[in-house]
């Protein structure tokens, strides 16, 4: 299993980032509720926090390592766009959402922002992200630069400042399981991207 933990940055670029030995991080008892208060806990007072992925990465390490309920979440088996969310937590006014994904094979995203930071572990199976940069042509149509792609795996995780720009598409035969936590959303910065009609819609 890999255990290597990226970051995006707006411009479309990513880096790997020191990642926290997991012998380290096991627990007993390590449960959706005691991540939730150390990850609110974390970002508790601070404006920008994007700041905190190094420390939202290692929780999300943690609580994936220690918890068998996170790994066995179901899943709708017809969903809409072969896209599956179980959402594990959301409350209005907390500053985040945590939900398990799951992509059937050959599954693909639209290319979108999230408008907020955000973390992703995989779970099971792979996915390919790739990311994209706004680069706006002179009669101010939309154009998106693809700036590279990254294959994960069990064990990855990816965390995205809040202004990145990416598309995610399942790899392989077997379907692909992903742990996502993300900020709160400001919707006006939350894009969809068509590219063959360079618009952007909100959703
Ligand atoms: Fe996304």
């Amino acid at each position: 299993m890999k255990t290597r933990d990226w970051l995006v940055n707006g411009n479309g670029n990513y880096e790997l980032c020191p990642s926290v030995r997991p012998w380290s991080l096991l627990k007993d008892n390590y449960r959706l509720y005691r991540f939730l208060t150390e990850v609110e806990d974390t970002i508790n007072d601070v404006e920008d926090e994007y700041i905190k992925l190094p420390e939202i990465r290692r929780l999300v390490r943690k609580l994936i390592l220690n918890s068998y309920w996170v790994n066995s979440q179901r899943f709708n088996p017809k969903p809409k766009n072969g896209i599956a969310v179980s959402l594990l937590y959301e409350e209005l006014g907390f500053p985040f959402t945590v939900q398990t994904v799951k992509f059937f094979p050959g599954a693909m995203s639209t290319i979108h922002t999230h408008g907020t930071w955000g973390v992703v572990g995989i779970l099971k199976g792979q996915e390919k992200n790739t990311f994209w940069q706004r680069k706006d042509s002179a009669n101010g149509q939309i154009r998106l630069e693809r700036t590279g792609e990254l294959i994960l795996l069990p064990g990855d995780i990816i965390s995205f400042n809040p202004d990145v720009i990416h598309s995610v598409e399942a790899l392989g035969d077997e379907p692909t399981i992903t742990f996502n936590i993300y900020g709160e959303t400001k919707m006006q910065q939350r894009f969809e991207f068509d590219k063959n009609t360079h618009t952007i819609k909100r959703f």
